[in-house]
């Protein structure tokens, strides 16, 4: 029987290969002759489950797309429809609602991942901005979505967020008006923002998925030791020619992310199933009550992967000055590649300078997060974040300096396995 399976699926693969040659090959490259560092550690898995979470969210998009109506009459009721007749509607609502969060979440490790270990330097600067591409879409991705279901905080966070496109100087108002198409986000912002997040945004967020994995595959993964596999010696039991210290990415990988994303999916699922709204970070209470253009909601405030850079805006008294400040905050870790003058790429080999600005950055992030999700009353608070946005600036300004004066140890020439 197995013969007989194994004949066949010979016999296709033959076929298939005759007809498209450059298949094969590339299916090599990338999978059985990508030669991936044997020391991969936890931190490694999170490009992958990213991966796993964007399939997520494009296929529960697709099923949610059949039942959603884009119209400001009728968005929400379709969302409540879907909720409550659709068959497992609810079971598909919330793993795209969550799996919206939970992106953000593998997404922020992957991008620290990166951090700690040099991951952005030379030869992989482009993967870096690929991959900052890809979070500057997934946020608008995200925001587009968020306004979907039309409930209060869609509408009200829809206005309040487009209306800083009004603190530019001389084309503020009228670009307001047009990304708006109204006085107010209405019918028409929600059929265009629909567009964007069903299928303008979706296709350039995989063209640049596919971009930032192509760049990686042309110069090799970093590793938690930084050391360059390439450069060492070649000639490991698969080939004469791959590096010593790679293993082929499938069987070896490809097991080993399996049973992560194992561990991930049921995490995931305990979440969906027990706490989807996640007490109001997920989803807000104020996004279950119909949009209301004559009720504000009391504390207007986006979802929490944006707090951080939301608390930026609320503590510079200034809106132009705020609204620079915020996008500032995002555009600076464009930079990164330049700004690390450091020898040496992973924390490991480098000295307590780094490891403390580190330590600051995630303190600052974090804090300012957790502020910009309060109401912003607390003058005591307005200054923590004063300081704390001064702090995260402060990080990559002085960057240059701390990573060249910051004591390194001597990185191995090969690379070192943990247990
Ligand atoms: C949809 C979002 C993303 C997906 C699906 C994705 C996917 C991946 C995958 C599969 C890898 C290889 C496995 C690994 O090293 O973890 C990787 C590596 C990498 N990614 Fe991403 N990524 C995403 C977003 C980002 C973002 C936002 C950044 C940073 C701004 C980033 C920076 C990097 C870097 C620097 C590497 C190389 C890491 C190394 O070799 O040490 N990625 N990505």
């Amino acid at each position: 029987m197995s013969n007989i399976i194994t004949r066949s699926a010979n016999g296709v693969m033959n076929w298939v290969n005759e007809r498209a040659p450059a298949l094969m090959p590339m299916y090599r490259k990338h999978m059985t002759e990508y030669y991936a560092p044997k020391n991969f550690n936890i931190w490694y898995i999170f490009g992958v489950l990213s991966l796993v979470v964007l399939v997520n969210q494009i296929v529960t998009g697709i099923f949610l797309t059949m039942h959603y109506k884009p119209s400001a009459a009728e968005a929400f009721a379709s969302v409540e429809y879907i909720m409550r007749d659709v068959q497992w509607g609810w079971l598909i609502r919330y793993m795209h609602s969550t799996g919206a969060s939970l992106f953000f979440v593998v997404v922020y490790i992957h991008m620290f991942r990166g951090l700690m270990y040099g991951s952005y330097k030379k030869p992989r600067e482009l993967v870096w901005i690929l991959g900052m591409l890809i979070y500057l879409v997934l946020m608008a991705e995200a925001f587009l979505g968020y306004v979907l279901p039309w409930g209060q905080m869609s509408f009200w966070g829809a206005k309040v967020i487009i209306s800083l496109f009004g603190a530019i100087p001389v084309i503020g108002g009228g670009l307001v008006e047009w990304i708006m198409g109204d006085y107010l986000p209405g019918d028409a912002t929600l059929n265009r923002f629909f567009a964007l997040h069903v299928i303008a945004l979706p296709l350039v967020l995989l063209l640049l998925v596919v971009l930032h994995l192509g760049a990686l595959h042309e110069v090799g993964s970093n590793n938690p030791d930084g050391v360059e596999i390439k450069k060492g010696p070649k000639g490991n039991r698969w080939s004469p020619t791959a590096p010593t210290d790679g293993i082929p990415f499938h069987p070896y990988y490809t097991v080993k992310d399996t049973m992560y994303v194992g561990f991930f999916l049921i995490i995931a699922a305990f979440i969906i199933f027990f706490a989807p709204a996640f007490g109001g970070w997920f989803l807000e209470h104020d996004n279950f009550t119909e949009a209301n253009r004559l009720v504000t909601p009391a504390h207007i405030k986006p979802v929490w992967y944006y707090t951080p850079y939301y608390a930026m805006l609320r503590v510079v008294p200034d809106k132009l000055a705020g609204v620079l400040v915020m996008f500032g905050a995002i555009a600076i870790l464009f930079l990164v590649p330049w700004l690390d003058r450091a020898k040496v790429k992973s924390v490991r080999y480098r000295g307590w300078i780094t490891k403390a600005m580190l330590a600051m950055l995630v303190v600052c992030f974090v804090w300012l997060g957790k502020i910009g999700a309060g109401p912003g009353t607390d003058p005591v608070e307005t200054i923590i974040g004063r300081v704390l946005t001064f702090l995260y600036f402060a990080f990559f300004i002085t960057m240059p300096l701390w990573t060249k004066i910051d004591k390194t140890k001597p990185v191995p020439e090969r690379v070192t396995m943990h247990d």
